[in-house]
């Protein structure tokens, strides 16, 4: 699947000059680079949730889109309720089996009657991605969606959106500030610098041997 080329500033200023790309169809493309880059700019762009700077939110030929925000909201309610929020035109029975599989899935089935307005950073994380997995989508856009995990969570997670890629062949726009997630789950990885991709290609090359100073150095910094 190709990402057409996306334009946004604020202000005046370029947050982000994307010139398109391609999602790998077969397996993650992770979206690394410093707080301010413009990777979460990317992210509602590709999910058609933010105008870009010329035309209407969204693009042409787009699938179905599943998109995790950075801050996840949890509604007044039980935790099983907001994900069945996204149980689309299921039974109430298959509707509460799926959500349950997958809550029982990321480790929080024992919290499914919980108000979800009580639940941890991690918890509220886990329980967003349970309701946005509810249905099959074309496309998923994760934004950081294990910044608040921890490993084992993270672990579940990976886990699940996995199955779920290998499930429906969607494509999966994954950001991270993970480089070890990056090389664990992506096939693919953009590479972004002050709003440009400043590179892209295959994850293992990508990763270990970098063309550009600016990802030499933003390597080097990780491997610390
Ligand atoms: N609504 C807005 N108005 C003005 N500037 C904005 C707005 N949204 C984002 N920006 C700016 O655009 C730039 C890119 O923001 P973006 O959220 O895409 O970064 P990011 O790569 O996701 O960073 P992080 O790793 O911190 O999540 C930042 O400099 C940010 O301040
Ligand atoms: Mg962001």
């Amino acid at each position: 699947m190709n990402l057409p080329p996306f334009r946004k500033s604020y202000g005046g200023r370029v947050v982000l000059d994307f010139p398109g790309g391609e999602l790998p169809g077969d397996g993650v493309c992770a979206v690394i680079g410093t707080n301010g880059s413009g990777k979460s700019t990317l992210a509602r762009l590709a999910a058609g949730v933010l105008e870009p700077d010329r035309g209407c939110p969204g693009w042409p030929g787009r699938p179905r889109v599943g998109y995790l925000p950075q801050h996840s909201y949890p509604f007044q309610m039980s935790v099983r309720a907001n994900v069945l929020l996204n149980a689309a035109g299921r039974g109430r029975k298959e509707a509460r089996e799926r959500a349950d599989a997958l809550l029982d899935r990321l480790g929080i089935l024992a919290l499914a009657d919980k108000p979800a307005h009580h639940l941890s950073g991690g918890e509220t994380a886990r329980m967003a991605l349970a309701r946005l997995l509810m249905r099959d989508y074309g496309l998923l856009v994760l934004d950081e969606p294990t910044a608040a995990m921890d490993i084992r969570s993270t672990a579940l997670a990976e886990e699940l959106v996995g199955g779920y890629q290998a499930r429906t062949g969607c494509a999966v726009l994954w950001i991270t500030h993970s480089l070890k997630q990056a090389r664990r789950t992506a096939r693919a990885v953009f590479f972004l610098q002050e709003g440009q991709l400043a590179e892209q290609g295959p994850a293992e090359t990508l990763l270990t041997a970098p063309r550009t100073e600016a990802l030499r150095r933003f390597l080097d910094f990780y491997a610390l």
